[in-house]
């Protein structure tokens, strides 16, 4: 009887809301489900590590990877004339490929270069040096210029990517993107769970 009585409840209570639902319909808009505070807050969050120097130093819109922050003394484009590379690869020239000197780990060396796997350029479109919150924001929202990722397909990227890791182990001096892999995956998950607005352009 006890069991009959629980199951009963969730559409006893759906009978009683709906004539509720209609009469408020009628007055006011219904209101939103989502909390857009609680996604800003959340986009926030990413917003300070997508843009920090070690995830923005290497998505730019141009062809020159950044230096920049405490360690570098300011912000230059990379030294040594390091280019994207004529067929947009986002690995170098040849002769100056990205491998020549960046490896798959960290140089101990002060001012030696730093390294993961696979080291090169984020393509242009993903370009987040320089840019405002809320061009970020549309960036990572638009299919057309995130590889074609679902935010869930972000979410995991940032969760897993080797580049992605390196920012927060970027060895020698460098200051650290901040917070770590797994909490902006989290930050990612409850910004979608959110409804994953932007901010307004400034
Ligand atoms: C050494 C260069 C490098 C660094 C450092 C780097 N990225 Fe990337 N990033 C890339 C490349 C290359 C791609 C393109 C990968 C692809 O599409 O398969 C990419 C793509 C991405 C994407 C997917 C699509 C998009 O819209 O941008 C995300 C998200 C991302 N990076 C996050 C980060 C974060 C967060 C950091 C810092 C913690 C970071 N990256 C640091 C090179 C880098
Ligand atoms: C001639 C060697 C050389 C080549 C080629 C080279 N780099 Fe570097 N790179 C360095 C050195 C050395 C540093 C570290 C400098 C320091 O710590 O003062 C560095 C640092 C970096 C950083 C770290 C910036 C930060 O935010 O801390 C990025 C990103 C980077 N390089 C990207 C690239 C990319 C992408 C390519 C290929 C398109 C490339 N580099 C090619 C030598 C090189």
């Amino acid at each position: 009887m006890k069991k009959l009585l629980i199951m009963l409840t969730p559409a006893a209570m759906l009978v009683l809301a709906a004539p509720f639902a209609i009469a408020q319909e009628s007055q006011t808009p219904t209101p939103v489900t989502v909390d857009a505070a609680k996604g800003l807050s959340e986009w926030d969050k990413i917003y300070a590590v997508f843009s920090h120097p070690r995830c923005a130093d290497c998505h730019v819109a141009d062809d020159r990877p950044r230096w920049s922050g405490a360690h570098y003394g300011g912000t230059r484009v990379h030294a040594f004339n390091v280019q994207r590379g004529a067929d947009g690869s986002g690995f170098g020239n040849p002769g100056l490929r990205c491998t020549t000197c960046h490896f798959s780990s960290n140089s101990n060396a002060l001012h030696g270069p730093p390294g993961a796997d696979n080291w090169h350029l984020a393509p242009a479109e993903m370009a987040w040096f320089g840019k405002s919150s809320a061009e970020i924001c549309s960036q990572i929202k638009d299919p057309l210029r995130n590889g074609n990722r679902s935010l869930k397909d972000i979410a995991l990227h940032v969760r897993d990517d080797k580049l992605v890791a390196w920012g927060w182990a970027p060895g020698s001096d460098r200051e650290p993107a901040p917070g770590s892999a797994e909490a902006t995956y989290q930050a990612i998950e409850n910004w979608i769970a959110a409804g994953a607005s932007c901010p307004v352009a400034q």
